[in-house]
């Protein structure tokens, strides 16, 4: 049965009886097989399915937290930086708290996501400026006393998103050999570097960032200095950088063999183990954010529909060349 994240890991998490929880029943999302992947590739390869998230990303995990704590601490308002997902995030779990929300999004942050965060009533400023700017002004006013800050630099949030390994670990029945994550801010590889250590694990995380972080087409992941690069380091990651070409056909990769459409950042673990900078037999790779999260960028890449008139003929004509 699906529950808060909160009451489901409630023991390994920082929180009461009292703490109240803010939840859209996040987390227990899907491990799927990948057999076409596997066999391709010679790995067994696993997906952590993340963007059967309520808002279509694995932030809701951190969000759940965050916010929970905020109004457990007297928060009037929340505030984030983000590359669109966050931002989606903080404003459905504030709209559920009843508090306001201020979101900063950084140029790059696709429509979609943003509204997303329009529709629930938050007051979304689009910032001029990279995510890094954003965050630093982010950051400024967390200082101020009047707004939390709910981005990954909020302990909470990492306390969240930790619970992804948690749930690998059961539904595999063990550890992996490796968990393979995207890497933007370093924040989701802090916080699965943490699960690591508290389940006693010895399993590497390899964290995948854009070769070009400025200005990857994997926009959620376009942060030029990642906040937690030292944790990043202290966690013993293996990085490993993969260019917009290798993500794109790992994310066509992922739609057209195995049915799962995310977004171009999510494709990033693939690409590292189609290119073999990936070591282990069973790998899992978290797939963080939704297709639908970034429909312009799938506009533009999948194969366009062909018209056709609503004449029977004219459809098998058309449809011939694929049924062959
Ligand atoms: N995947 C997705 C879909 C993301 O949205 C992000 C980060 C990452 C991976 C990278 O995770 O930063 O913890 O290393 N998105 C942030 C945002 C920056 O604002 O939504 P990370």
């Amino acid at each position: 049965m699906p529950r808060p994240l909160i009451e489901r890991f409630r023991q390994v998490l920082p929180v009461s009886e009292t703490t109240p929880v803010v939840s859209l029943e996040e987390g227990s999302t899907p491990l799927l097989q990948a057999p076409r992947l596997s066999e391709r590739y010679g790995r067994e390869i696993w997906l952590k399915w993340e963007g059967a998230n309520p808002t279509g990303s694995y932030k809701d995990r951190g969000m759940t937290m965050a916010v929970s704590k905020a109004l457990e601490e007297g928060a009037q308002a929340v505030v984030c930086a983000s590359t669109g997902n966050t931002a989606a995030s903080a404003a459905a779990y504030a709209a559920r708290a009843g508090i306001p929300a201020l979101i900063l999004t950084s140029e790059g942050a696709t429509g979609e996501k943003v509204a997303q965060a329009r529709m629930h009533g938050a007051l979304v400023l689009a910032v001029r400026g990279s995510f890094d700017d954003t965050l630093a002004a982010a950051r400024a006013l967390g200082e101020d006393g009047n707004h939390v800050l709910v981005n990954s630099l909020n302990p909470y949030r990492r306390e969240g998103q930790k619970t992804a390994v948690y749930e690998i670990v059961e539904q595999l029945g063990g550890a992996p050999d490796a968990f393979v994550i995207p890497y933007g801010g370093g924040g989701n590889t802090a916080s699965y570097a943490q699960a690591v250590s508290e389940l006693g694990l010895q399993t590497p995380i390899v964290s995948v960032q854009a070769a070009d972080r400025q200005h990857t087409i994997a926009t959620a992941i376009r942060i030029g200095e990642p906040a937690h690069r030292e944790a990043v380091r202290a966690a013993d990651a293996m990085v490993r950088s993969v260019d917009d070409a290798e993500i794109l056909t790992a994310w066509e990769e992922l739609a057209t063999l195995e049915g799962l459409f995310c977004e171009p950042s999510s494709a990033a673990g693939l690409a590292a183990i189609r290119r073999g900078d990936v070591p282990g037999a069973r790998l899992v790779v978290t797939i963080t954010g939704h297709g639908l999260k970034d429909v312009a960028t799938a506009d533009r890449l999948a194969p366009p529909p062909l018209e056709v008139e609503a004449d029977p003929d004219a459809i098998r004509k058309a449809a011939a060349g694929d049924l062959q």
